[in-house]
């Protein structure tokens, strides 16, 4: 089967289950988590009149413990002192980890790791799902219920919690119709705040060079 013959097959999937939630209920707030999931997400964001809060792409907050777990092991540091977001598309090439922002305890990791090492844990978190689903031979279902069930509980418990998700942007990190991982306040509204951080010149980079592979899959779909 080509890629573009299984876009269309869960773009068809998509679509159905989407208006379907909406028929049965109509305050639903969608979380995306079928890839290519920032396609997925515009998909759903073009063919229903859900407002852009209450359609939300999960690949963020997966890729993001990820990143936090190669930097915990590169530092030999117990995670639940690591901190780190990965935005942009949520595939092998399109995701941005913000090594800038990563920090051990408030203290930059740039201050713990050299840039060749930072370089590194950057590049086995892009490949961390293909690395899975190498190992496991069919996709990791683990880390990805975690994850969706850690923004259920955000917006359920009304935590106002920050998770990278892909999101419909209007001008925010300079994109436009286009739907990418960016960090997000989730409480009982879905997507209450999109946290439009300042970039590095390099981070700005690789963030276009991600958008233009997402609208490019975008151009995929029949809309
Ligand atoms: N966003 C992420 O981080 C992330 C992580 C892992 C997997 N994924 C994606 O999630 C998707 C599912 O992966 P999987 O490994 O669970 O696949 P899977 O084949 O194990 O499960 C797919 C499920 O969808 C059901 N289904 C098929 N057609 C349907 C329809 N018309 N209506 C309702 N249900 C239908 C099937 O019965 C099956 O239970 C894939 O697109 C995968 O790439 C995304």
């Amino acid at each position: 089967m080509t890629r573009e013959e299984l876009i269309g097959i869960n773009a068809g999937i998509v679509k159905t289950v989407s208006s379907n939630l909406i028929q049965h209920s109509p305050n639903v707030i969608i979380i995306v988590v079928s890839n290519p999931m920032d396609t997925m997400t515009y998909l759903v964001h073009k063919t229903t009149d859900l407002p852009k809060n209450r359609i939300i792409g999960m690949g963020g907050a997966l890729d993001s413990a990820r990143f936090k777990y190669r930097l915990a092991e590169a530092m030999d540091a117990p995670i639940s002192d690591v901190d780190g977001m990965v935005i942009g598309g949520h595939s092998d090439t399109g995701m941005v980890p913000l090594t800038s922002h990563a920090t051990r305890n408030s203290i930059k990791v740039s201050e713990f790791l050299s840039d060749d090492r930072l370089q590194q844990v950057a590049e086995d978190t892009k490949v961390g799902g293909a690395t899975l689903t190498k190992l496991l031979g069919t996709s990791a279902w683990y880390a990805p219920g975690a994850a969706v069930s850690a923004l259920v509980q955000a917006i359920a418990c009304d935590q106002k919690k920050m998770f990278p998700c892909s999101t419909f942007l209007e001008g925010e990190y300079g994109l436009n119709d286009i739907c990418i991982g960016v960090p997000v306040i989730l409480g009982k509204n879905g997507i209450e705040q999109i946290v439009d951080i300042p970039l590095s010149d390099a981070e700005k980079a690789k963030m276009k060079e991600s958008a233009e592979g997402v609208s490019k899959t975008n151009g995929l779909l029949e809309l």
